[in-house]
């Protein structure tokens, strides 16, 4: 069975996707472990309530950056994982971590990157943004992770239009629904073909 680490700093719908793909089969996988930058989030109680381990590793809890960026990479090894996916986690991963775990992390944006993607665009701040572009169209998109925000190389994307009486917050409804389609779609691709740790 191929082995699932799951990264979130939040309510975890996308998570909980995830759990729900490969509760019905259709993600070929167990869910190993929660990674969360800080406690008491949605996706911990969502874990909680699928038996699966949880781990907190905040920036908070250590003095220097590089204790912190050692014990994530270190939990990380420890659960030993063929695929690593951000779902919702708003903290940079470690130059460390990219590089031991290449093209083995991905992400999920609720953007058409590389529209809309970097610092400050998150949350519903990337569909304001949208909405005040006047855009007729956005989505999400499904990348490889690398040592910058939102850069990495793009796997796969769906697209949402924006109507005229569209707000942000109808724009994030919307495209959190296809979030949810797209990403355990991504997984089982990604886990299906010859994707294991080398
Ligand atoms: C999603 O919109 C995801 O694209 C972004 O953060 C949000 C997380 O939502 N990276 P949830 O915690 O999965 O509900």
């Amino acid at each position: 069975m191929k082995r699932l680490v799951v990264l979130a700093s939040g309510s975890g719908s996308n998570f909980q996707a995830i759990l729900n793909a490969i509760d019905h089969g259709d993600i070929p996988a167990v869910c190993v472990g929660l990674i969360s930058d800080r406690p008491q989030i949605g996706a911990m109680e969502r874990a909680a309530n699928a038996g699966i381990p949880v781990f907190v590793i905040a920036r908070s809890q250590f003095d220097e950056i590089s204790a912190y960026n050692t014990a994530l990479l270190a939990q990380i090894d420890a659960l030993n994982p063929d695929l690593i996916v951000l779902a919702g986690y708003l903290k940079k991963i470690p130059e460390a971590v990219v590089k031991q775990w290449s093209g083995k992390i991905i992400n999920i944006h609720p953007s058409l990157l590389p529209k809309y993607g970097g610092k400050g665009f998150h949350g519903i701040h990337v569909h304001e943004a949208v909405i005040a572009a006047g855009d007729t169209e956005s989505g999400c998109t499904v990348h490889f992770v690398d040592e910058t925000y939102d850069t990495g190389s793009v796997i796969e994307q769906a697209r949402v239009p924006v109507l005229p009486d569209d707000t942000a917050e109808s724009l994030q409804q919307k495209i959190l629904i296809q979030e949810h389609l797209l990403l355990p779609k991504v997984i089982r691709k990604l886990l299906q073909s010859s994707y294991s740790r080398s």
